[in-house]
């Protein structure tokens, strides 16, 4: 067994069939190698299902071959293995792989001896993952939420599989928003460069500010104006720009820390001087074309062009992201950038990166490039979510609030009795954001999803607090078994892991999948099958323990036999439902 990594069945599998199809079939180098765990054990463990569209493709180059005679040619051509202890043809040319059960003790044991482990990856990337990006002195809303809780998935999964990760908040300081901010607070706190104003609420001074930008002519102006010099940088407007937005990064921050969320700031703002060698380069090359006054880009296959320069000489959020994935490849060496953005923005970043691609800053053969948008967050009525009287939610009040629903399903499930207050906090955190986080990530990114702290909070069905009970059960049950970890750790050396009991093995063959389910979502980053895997875990590992007595007692209770074997295989599952666990941010 090689050392590094978890091997993936699926992965070796898929290396086995290839050779034997290239053998069988080397006319086809196109053949595709389709290998499926089965879903049934009449059919084996695995399929391989690639004779039937190899049939068709015979077919187009003239030579007629039935299904069950190229599934016949292939296994006659499978390369001796260690995994594979039958093969079947079955039905219309299906191969049913039955695996060698020792070859699934091995990987097992590989797990509890050395821990869970990312499978083996040939490429290390270094990822510069933009996410959370919310705007200064605007309400952090639901949509920056859901970006902050896939961001910070989509880091700590490609973190596990050893890559190297950025994780960049892209936060919106360099607006013109700030020219009217400024322009208020100079008239609200005329001392602001001495005496620090004592803004408690920017949503509500952003919402003054605003309703005077709206109705005074003056105050416009001067907000206009405000905006050209602290984009010229002079330092009383960077004083008062710096002050704003510190008030609305603490509010950030407090959130970040709530919900364990690690983020570098770069903002627009990090980007002004390389938007004036964006402009330069640009001119150079003749990129942009004059529009009405603008100075706009076009790229080939593009719907809208990016506006580099507008009519009144400022830049916009298009030249910042031009500036933006410029650095990120250049500067920051990143060869894969993931933006975690809300999904109307897709269109932006097509054209930014098409663009990007036209003047030289990126070769999309060398760099990997993900736009992760994600649908909008509905109320229980299936309408846009908003607070009762139409307000936008403030994300600190729905964290309160998961606070104070997961405070009370504690108190239903009378853990108050058995815990300590701080063991009572402690679960009441992890309840509260763990099932806001998993909400979030166990709906298909790219559906919009109903918000309900009451769907969320149920302890049935696929939700974080069905697991988080489920996992302490497994925990707990070598603990009463009054086998220390100790003990537990000896025996995965020297005891047989047991695996003859169809349903022992039906978990372990769950476990195993573990490394072909990350290598699949590092393909199409949907979080959501890690959430579907963990609750397979988690439903197989109860069939098991439903069929499979780990611990005997006497009718008086007491302890009169102790399956070792089994005990490992609980083990096994834990460690695999924590690395789940780990990624997407459950404590
Ligand atoms: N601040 C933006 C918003 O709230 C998101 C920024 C995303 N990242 C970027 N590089 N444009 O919509």
């Amino acid at each position: 067994m090689k050392g590094e990594g978890m091997l993936s069945i699926q992965g070796i599998l898929n290396d086995v069939f290839a050779e034997a199809i290239r053998n069988a079939y080397p006319d086809l180098p196109e053949a595709p190698v389709i290998i499926m765990p089965s879903s049934n054990a009449k059919f084996g463990d695995y399929q391989c299902n690639s004779a039937m569209s190899m049939a068709q493709a015979l077919k187009a180059q003239g030579v007629k071959a039935p299904p069950r005679e190229i599934a016949k040619k292939i296994q006659d051509n499978v390369p001796s293995n260690p995994l594979i202890s039958k093969l079947e043809i079955a039905g219309a040319g299906f191969i049913n792989i039955t695996l060698k059960k020792e070859f699934g003790h091995e990987l097992l044991k590989n797990i509890l001896i050395r821990g869970v482990q990312p499978p083996p990856s040939e490429v290390k990337h270094r990822v510069v993952v933009d996410f959370s990006s919310p705007n200064i002195a605007k309400e952090m809303h639901v949509g920056h939420l859901r970006s902050t809780i896939i961001g910070e998935s989509v880091c700590r999964l490609l973190e596990f599989l050893g890559h190297d990760v950025v994780r960049v908040n892209h936060v919106g300081d360099w607006g013109t928003q700030f020219g009217m901010l400024i322009a208020h607070l100079e008239d609200k706190f005329p001392n602001f460069r001495t005496v620090s104003p004592p803004i408690a609420d920017l949503q509500a001074f952003y919402k003054e500010a605003k309703v005077r930008f709206d109705s005074d002519e003056d105050f416009k102006k001067r907000a206009y104006a405000c905006v050209v010099k602290l984009q010229a940088k002079q330092p009383d407007y960077i004083k008062a720009w710096q002050l704003i937005c510190d008030v609305s990064r603490k509010a950030f921050q407090a959130i970040y820390d709530r919900l364990d969320i690690t983020l570098k700031e770069y903002g627009e703002s990090f980007y002004h001087e390389r938007m004036l060698d964006v402009v330069e380069h640009l001119k150079k090359g003749g990129y942009m074309e004059e529009d009405e006054g603008r100075q706009i880009m076009w790229a080939d296959g593009c719907k809208i062009p990016l506006t580099i320069i507008k009519s009144d000489g400022g830049f916009t959020y298009d030249t910042s992201d031009m500036a933006c994935v410029r650095y990120r490849v250049h500067e920051e060496n990143g060869d894969w950038l993931i933006y975690v953005v809300d999904a109307g923005q897709s269109t932006h970043f097509e054209t930014i990166w098409a663009c990007a691609e036209k003047c030289g800053f990126i070769d999309k053969r060398k760099v990997r490039l993900d736009f992760l948008g994600f649908g909008v967050v509905l109320g229980e009525d299936k309408k846009k979510f908003k607070t009762r009287s139409g307000d936008t939610v403030r994300l600190i009040d729905l964290l309160d609030e998961g606070l104070k629903r997961a405070g009370e399903k504690l108190v239903e499930k009378e853990r108050d009795k058995v815990l300590s207050p701080e063991e009572l906090k402690a679960a009441q955190e992890s309840v509260a954001y763990g099932c806001i986080k998993y909400a979030d990530l166990s709906h298909n990114r790219n559906h919009e999803y109903v918000f309900s702290f009451d769907k969320m909070l149920e302890d049935k069905g696929n939700t974080a607090v069905y697991l988080l009970y489920a996992y302490t059960r497994i925990c707990s049950i070598s603990r009463n078994a009054n086998v220390s970890p100790e003990q537990l750790r000896e025996a995965a050396k020297n005891t047989e892991i047991s695996l003859d009991h169809e349903k022992e093995w039906n978990l372990a063959k769950v476990l195993l999948r573990f490394p072909e389910v990350l290598v699949k979502i590092t393909k199409d980053l949907l979080l959501h099958q890690l959430c579907e895997f963990v609750y397979e875990v988690s439903t197989t590992f109860s069939e098991f323990y439903d069929s499979c007595y780990c611990v005997e007692k006497n009718s008086a209770g007491e302890i009169v036999k102790v399956n070792m074997g089994r005990l490992l295989l609980c083990e096994a599952t834990a460690s695999i439902m924590a690395a789940c666990f780990h990624i997407l941010g459950l404590k």
